[in-house]
Formats: structure tokens, C-alpha cells, sequence
């Protein structure tokens, strides 16, 4: 059994039968539901809010894994613990006051993520990493699915996976944007406890069978 995660992203859905692909990924080998909200001002893009989320939560059985892309996300933490999200995500670009959100997430119940643009530096996190229970690497620009993984994804792969082991904390690493079966099984033996896909999974002929794959490959 592969212990790396997959998350695949409903972004790449057919939104017209949400219902249909939710309950194939809840059918399929993978672990969590992926879902991207985007504010159009964080990120240069609008993908969908509550009602929506809500659907999802209704049919959705396994655990919502909820990235938030939009500014001043403290003013959601509530409303995303309603909505029956399992991990809420923040990007570190957002938090001014990060630690301060963190902790506002777990006491709404939930776990707390903080995802970090390409550009921004993984020693960004050294002094919270004890109080975070997943970092998110994006390894494309966040905003769109179907872009190219960015190569240096590896180095901060390596980077955040050593402070993991020199503050020993117990920090899940997730891998969002450009995942395939050419780069997941580099990426899971590199240290990513979970990969996001999107376009790879839903654009496939077969889903249930690429999710199938990412996870042999991943073994
Ligand atoms: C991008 C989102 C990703 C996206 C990944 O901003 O955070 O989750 O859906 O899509 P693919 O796998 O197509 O790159
Ligand atoms: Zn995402």
C-alpha cells in the first residue's frame, strides 16, 4: 500500500456533473478531495465559494482538503469549518499575522496548512513550522490547473523536508500543481506526503485507473 496521499483537484472537474466526479473520487484509491478557492485578487482567477462547496461537502465521504487563494482568509476560518472542511490552507503570502491564523484553524477544529508561492523562501516557515500541520508547495504559479511543474519544486522539496527533521515536527508535505505519473514517484521518494492533481486525473480517459496508477507509482 502507497502511504503518499493523492488529493485530486475538483478545479479540474466537469462542473456540469460535480455530483458524478465527487462520487468517483470517493469510489477511486484516492484520499482526499482537493478544492481551490480562488478570490480573483489573490490570484488572478475566480474558481467557486460557498454554495458550491457546500454541494460538495454533501456527497463528498472523504476528508475535504480545502486551499484557500484569496486575501485576508481569517474572515473565513468559521464559515470553512461549517462547510465540513477537514484541512483548511492559507497562503503564507496573505497571513500577516500567520501564527495568529494557525491557531484560529485549529481551534475551529480543523488542521492548518500554509502553502507557499514558487518564489517565497522555505525559511519563511522556521519559526512557525512546530505550529503547522501541512505545508503546500506550489510547483506552479497558484491561480490556474494544467500549467508546467516548476523544476526547483525538488530543491524546496529537500529544504522544507530537512527543517521538518531538525525541528522533528510532525508536518505533512504537500506537492499542488504539474503532478503526473512522469514527476510522482520523484516527488514521493523526495518526501511529499501528498499530491494534488487535477488536469492529469479528470483529463484522463479513466480516472479511477490514473488515481490507481499515481498510487502504484508512488508505492
Ligand atoms: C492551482 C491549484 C491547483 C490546481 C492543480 O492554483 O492550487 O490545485 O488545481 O491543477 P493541475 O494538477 O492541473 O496542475
Ligand atoms: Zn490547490
Amino acid at each position: 500500500m502507497s502511504k503518499t496521499k493523492i488529493a485530486p483537484s475538483l478545479l479540474a472537474a466537469d462542473f456540469g456533473n460535480l455530483q458524478r466526479d465527487i462520487e468517483l473520487v470517493d469510489r477511486s484509491e484516492a484520499d482526499w478531495h482537493h478544492i481551490d478557492v480562488m478570490d480573483g485578487v489573490f490570484v488572478p482567477n475566480i474558481s467557486y465559494g460557498m454554495p458550491v462547496i457546500k454541494a460538495i461537502a454533501k456527497y463528498a465521504t472523504k476528508p475535504l482538503d480545502v486551499h484557500l487563494m484569496i486575501i485576508d482568509p481569517d474572515r473565513y476560518i468559521k464559515t470553512f469549518a461549517d462547510l465540513g472542511a477537514n484541512n483548511l490552507t492559507v497562503h503564507y503570502e496573505t497571513c500577516p499575522h500567520l501564527h495568529r491564523t494557525l491557531q484560529a484553524i485549529k481551534a475551529a477544529g480543523m488542521t492548518a496548512g500554509v502553502a507557499l508561492n514558487p518564489h517565497t523562501n522555505i525559511n519563511v516557515l522556521e519559526d512557525t513550522i512546530r505550529d503547522i500541520d501541512l505545508v503546500l508547495l506550489m510547483s506552479v504559479n497558484p491561480g490556474f490547473g494544467g500549467q508546467t511543474f516548476i523544476e526547483n519544486t525538488y530543491k524546496k522539496l529537500r529544504d522544507l523536508k530537512a527543517l521538518i527533521l531538525h525541528k522533528k515536527t510532525n508536518t505533512l508535505i504537500e506537492i499542488d500543481g504539474g503532478v503526473t505519473s512522469e514527476n510522482a514517484k520523484a516527488l514521493a521518494h523526495a518526501g511529499a506526503d501528498v499530491l494534488v492533481a487535477g488536469s492529469f486525473i479528470f483529463k484522463s480517459k479513466n480516472p479511477i485507473q490514473t488515481i490507481h496508477e499515481l498510487k502504484e507509482i508512488t508505492e
